[in-house]
């Protein structure tokens, strides 16, 4: 589409009539015929890329995730894109993005979503404070609490800075990435984990509430310290090292060792207990 004016690269509607200025094709949903204009591909993953889409039928923009065109062949894989479609439709929290749309083409199949305006959390230049880091920690311990609360219970598996978005709207951490999301009560299976965030029992297919404990404790050594928790883990220790060294005060260093223990059974048990430690920390730490 063009504009009557040049207008910056990086922005989607003109600056003087509000007309829709960079489409790069259309995706037809072709069971209910909506229509998607591809803006610009926002990230581009092993599974699937997302692209940032305006939605023509309701006007708005939206976030549009396609499952790559050779892993759509796979049975496996589909299976997986349609758990996360269908477990995304079945939630419902200000602090998840809303389902859209879910639909296939004769090739590839689609994920459509609320586009959440904001930051990564990976995308933020410095280490934040303590407090701060707490503070986005406890927002995301309330939707995890929503998740865990589920019947059967949902583990996200995939907890990491890269998941998390601080929304411009509210300065609230919002949570995607519904792709690696496990039921509790189906039996062990697929090896899922980020390296570096996921926890020791998901290496071998059995994870659990506490796996996302872990990576909550990971991702606080990275909001900390900007730099890749493995860094600092000693594997043959099963622990974490140099953390203090790396500016981390005392009592969050602790708090790390509980919520990255290698049994989940030496973790928090429930959101509860992980807030409540979380709240404890925050007012050891809330001088620095
Ligand atoms: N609803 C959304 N709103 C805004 N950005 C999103 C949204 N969903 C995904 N993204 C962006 O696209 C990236 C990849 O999406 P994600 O669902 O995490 O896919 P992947 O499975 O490839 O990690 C995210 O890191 C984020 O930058
Ligand atoms: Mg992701």
């Amino acid at each position: 589409m063009n504009c009557c004016r040049p207008n910056p690269a990086c922005i989607n509607f003109c600056r003087l009539n509000g007309k829709l200025i960079s489409g790069k094709g259309v995706i037809r949903n072709p069971q209910n015929g909506w229509e998607y204009e591809v803006l610009r591909i926002l990230a581009q993953g092993g599974m699937s890329t997302t692209y940032l889409v305006y939605d023509r039928q309701n006007c708005k923009l939206a976030v549009l995730k396609a499952i790559n065109a050779e892993l759509a062949l796979r049975s496996k894989a589909r299976e997986m894109f349609e758990r996360e479609a269908r477990i995304l439709k079945s939630l419902e929290h200000p602090a998840i993005p809303k389902y859209y749309d879910f639909f296939d083409t004769r090739e590839r199949y689609f994920l459509v979503m609320e586009m959440v305006h904001g930051k990564n959390l990976d995308q933020i230049v410095s280490p934040v404070s303590p407090t701060q880091a707490i503070e986005w920690l406890l927002q995301t311990s309330s939707i995890l609490d929503y998740l865990h609360k589920r019947n059967p219970p949902l583990i996200h598996r995939d907890i990491k800075p890269g998941n998390l978005i601080l929304r411009y709207r509210n300065c609230q951490i919002t949570l995607i990435d519904f792709g690696a999301v496990k039921e509790a009560t189906t039996p062990p299976g697929t090896r899922i984990a980020t390296p570096g965030y996921g926890a020791p029992e998901q290496q071998s297919g059995k994870p659990c509430t506490q796996s996302d404990f872990y990576s909550l404790g990971m991702t606080l050594i990275y909001l900390l310290t900007r730099r890749s928790p493995s860094q600092f883990h000693v594997a043959s220790k099963y622990k974490f090292a140099g953390l203090e060294d790396a500016g981390i005060p005392k009592a969050l260093v602790s708090l790390i060792a509980t919520l990255t223990a290698f049994l989940p059974e030496d973790r928090p048990q429930s959101v509860a207990e992980v807030t409540n430690l979380l709240r404890e920390t925050f007012e050891q730490v809330k001088v620095y």
